[in-house]
């Protein structure tokens, strides 16, 4: 490929058109596929070229409802962005099998959210703390006009406090400011209230008479909010009695509690195993934060490092079976909004809210982590009973069928055929090439 200049400024069809000269022989199938993509109506085409940048077309993703979800009481059908077969139809058996044994208990601990002004200041240490104790009004109203309109609706700065992190680095301190963000994700606002208070911080400082010249200068690092939310936090669990899981895939009620039980064990105490435990509970997590058009990263990022809060990565469910009764948990943060962002520009992530009867942040975090739970349950299930690959490949199957160019015909042969048989690409391949010379 050749280097490029004013790419931004090109229209999609010269930036198209470009890309396509930069490849060596005929590109016309690319180009095709490129402008497949595109949505007829130019609006909504042009909403989603606006999202990003540098933008040729869409990638679509499969969306999928997973019915029956109870949770405290009230039944959802929770939408589900995902491309990994198996993940919707594990995350509605979930919920199915739970709907019947009283469902998900769902509770959220917190929302708190935290912001840090990140600077170095060099001076003595007790000079800078009064100060900071006694600027702190100023500090608070100089944001005034970015939280007036949070705290009408219940939220605003909750905590505001100065780090001492000169232990780590040298004249390193941080501001820290804890917020309440209603049913926004926050990240907009948390920030621009950590811009403005630094500048008013630095100012202050700079004019403080009690310091010294050489102690007049704040040298802001950066202000950006934490992605690391351990106070904006969800439980939620799945409870009953042993006898009334049933036999499960020709295990015994207490046979199975038991096996999965050691599962999740095994995903407390073994990193390797805990990193793949937690990847089946983010399939379903990260489907719905996909659909709501909630940031996956962050809600990723947050996860896996409050899953090795305790220094080591682990679980983020635990199973317990005391006396006759089975519970599975989980307890994860998860700082997500229902107003604001892609949430209510992506026409689908609108959508996708409105299935859930348009919840609230909280309730869209105990849906997300029920979801999370049940896609958990599915797997360690399928893991300690039939392996996982006998659902997987059902739907894997009908995948590279349709890769191959299947006619539906080959595929209801294909679908009988692989009934008792190992799926692998080369063995459909081979299975479609005899079935051409046989009809
Ligand atoms: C696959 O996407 C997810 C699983 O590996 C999760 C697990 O092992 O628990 C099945």
């Amino acid at each position: 490929m050749k280097t490029v200049s004013g790419f931004s400024k090109m229209s999609k069809e010269q930036k198209i058109e470009w890309l396509s000269e930069q490849l060596q022989g005929d590109s016309s199938a690319l180009v095709k596929n490129l402008n497949l993509y595109w949505h007829q109506d130019q609006e909504v085409q042009k909403r989603f070229d606006e999202f990003s940048e540098n933008t040729l077309t869409n990638y679509d993703l499969p969306f999928g409802l997973s019915p029956n979800f109870l949770i405290n009481g009230k039944v959802y059908s929770v939408p589900m962005v995902i491309e990994e077969s198996s993940v919707v139809a594990a995350a509605s058996l979930g919920a199915k099998f739970w709907l019947d044994r009283g469902g998900f208990h769902a509770k959220v601990i917190s929302t708190r959210k935290v912001g840090q002004v990140h600077f170095q200041w060099q001076g003595e240490k007790s000079k800078l703390v009064n100060f900071f104790e006694e600027a702190r009004i100023r500090l608070l109203s100089s944001v005034e006009s970015i939280t007036a309109n949070m705290e009408k609706r219940g939220g605003g700065i909750v905590g505001l406090s100065l780090v001492d992190m000169t232990d780590k680095i040298e004249n390193y301190y941080q501001i820290k400011v804890e917020c309440e963000t209603c049913n926004a994700m926050g990240a907009n606002f948390i920030n621009s209230i950590l811009e403005e208070m630094a500048q008013v911080f630095k100012r202050e400082v700079m004019m403080d008479s009690r310091f010294e010249n050489t102690e007049k200068e704040v040298h802001i690092i950066m202000c950006i909010l934490s992605n690391y939310t351990p106070d904006c936090v969800v439980e939620c669990s799945v409870e009953c009695p042993i006898d009334e899981l049933g036999t499960v895939n020709g295990l015994s009620a207490r046979e199975f509690a038991e096996k999965f039980a050691t599962a999740v064990r095994i995903a407390e105490v073994d990193p390797n195993r805990a990193v793949t435990h937690n990847k089946g509970i983010m399939n379903g997590i990260d489907a719905v934060v996909l659909a709501t058009g909630n940031d996956f990263r962050a809600i990723e990022a947050c996860a896996h490092a409050y899953a090795a809060r305790d220094g080591q990565y682990r679980s983020l469910s635990t199973v317990s079976l005391a006396g006759d009764k089975f519970k599975f948990s989980i307890r994860i943060p998860l700082a997500v909004g229902t107003v604001g962002g892609l949430t209510s520009l992506h026409p689908l992530a609108k959508t996708s809210l409105a299935i859930l009867e348009n919840p609230t942040a909280p309730e869209l975090m105990q849906v997300m982590a029920a979801v999370g739970l049940a896609q958990n349950f599915g797997a360690v299930r399928s893991l300690v009973t039939t392996g996982i690959q006998k659902g997987h490949m059902k739907l894997h199957l009908l995948n590279i069928l349709n890769q191959l160019g299947a006619t539906p015909e080959q595929i209801e042969e294909g679908k009988t055929h692989f009934s008792d048989k190992v799926v692998s690409f080369t063995a459909v391949r081979n299975f479609l090439t005899q079935s051409v010379h046989t009809h």
